[in-house]
């Protein structure tokens, strides 16, 4: 079975084909960043006006590198929440349009399930269950994974997700849009505990998280301005705070669920220093850590055609023609089957 997914909740178009039997055939990836750099952030109606003019061309572009044709297509897999509205709505709008043209199904798709499942994409995937701390721009969340459309809540973050304190420190600290990114590399010039910042909720009894506070902390410490080397030694702390309560959280999640492993996804999982922290104290305590590949970790259509093949097979969506309907906000928790 080969699916299409299209990803177009943000600031990216992704589209790929996941073949049940053969893989990742093909994924490509239009990033708006340069467009919205000059706003210091995205604006909604500029991101889907240029959805619209990407789809078209990225699907030429991931059937010619898979060597497919349109009628090849056995299921049109697209993200139908969360995400910005009138983003959802173009790939919606698309997705249903070529499944209905097609005669194959359209799959509504939760984004974070795609973040979530996509480390299964990996060369090594991960057995069920496991546990995923899932880190992208609006989300922090530690989950059980059992299968597929099997999640149990285990902890979130209380007020902002770890990326959006990236972005909005990065924004107090002088840097671009995205903030994340921009903030790791300066953050890989200076130098960690020169500053001190709170590491939130570190010894709570439970699995939450909170990061507005460090925002906060930020603010005050940056007051009228900082030289450059202040900067980065800033950056450099607020990076190990943040990582420091995700790595230590995650790692308890994993142990007081008895398991072994753990998966990172979303957005803040590309970071290279919550990753070398996961790697050296999971070893210490025998967890593997399972990532999903770096291109994969943004957003992307691969995990959309990925979880659309799965749920596919799970036979759990059905043909849902011209009554498609986009979830701006849409807690993954709905999705979590009475156990
Ligand atoms: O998963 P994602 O691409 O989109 C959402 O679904 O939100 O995650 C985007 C978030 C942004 O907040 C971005 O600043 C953050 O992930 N991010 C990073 C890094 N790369 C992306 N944060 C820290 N370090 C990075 N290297
Ligand atoms: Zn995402």
């Amino acid at each position: 079975m080969l699916v299409l997914g299209v990803e177009s909740s943000c600031d990216e178009t992704g589209l790929a084909l996941y073949s049940t039997t053969r893989g990742l055939l093909a994924h490509a990836v239009h990033s708006q960043v340069k467009m919205h750099e000059d706003y210091g952030g995205v604006v909604p109606e500029l991101a889907s006006r240029d959805h619209i003019r990407r789809l078209i061309p990225l699907l030429r572009i991931v059937l010619d590198e898979a060597a497919a044709e349109k009628d090849d297509i056995d299921a049109v897999a697209y993200t139908a929440g969360p995400g910005l509205a009138g983003a959802l709505l173009v790939g919606a709008s698309f997705a249903e349009a070529l499944a209905l043209s097609l005669g194959v199904p359209a799959l509504p798709i939760h984004h974070l399930e795609g973040h979530l499942l996509s480390p299964l994409l990996a060369k090594n995937p991960p057995n069920f269950p496991f546990v995923a701390l899932l880190v992208s721009g609006g989300h922090t969340q530690l989950m059980r994974v059992a299968g597929v459309g099997r999640y149990e809540l285990l902890g979130e973050s209380l007020d902002d997700a770890a990326g959006e304190a990236f972005d909005k420190t990065a924004k107090l600290l002088g840097l671009g849009y995205p903030g994340g990114p921009a903030l790791a590399s300066l953050a890989a010039t200076g130098q960690a505990g020169r500053y001190r910042l709170p590491r939130p909720m570190l010894h709570t009894n439970d699995l939450n998280f909170s990061f507005s506070g460090l925002k906060t902390a930020v603010l005050t410490l940056v007051g009228g301005g900082l030289a450059d080397g202040d900067r980065a030694d800033l950056a450099a702390e607020f990076q190990e705070a943040v990582t420091e309560v995700l790595v230590a959280k995650a790692l308890r999640a994993v142990r007081t669920c008895k398991l072994d492993r753990l998966v990172v996804a979303g957005g803040v999982g590309a970071n290279q220093r919550l990753r070398q922290r996961l790697d050296s104290e999971g070893a210490a305590l025998n967890i593997r850590i399972h990532y999903p590949e770096l291109s994969l970790c943004t957003d992307n259509g691969a995990m959309i055609a990925f979880c659309g093949a799965q749920r596919l097979q799970a036979a759990a969506a059905g043909q849902n023609h011209g009554a498609f309907a986009i979830r701006p906000r849409w807690p993954l928790a709905e999705l979590i089957a009475p156990s």
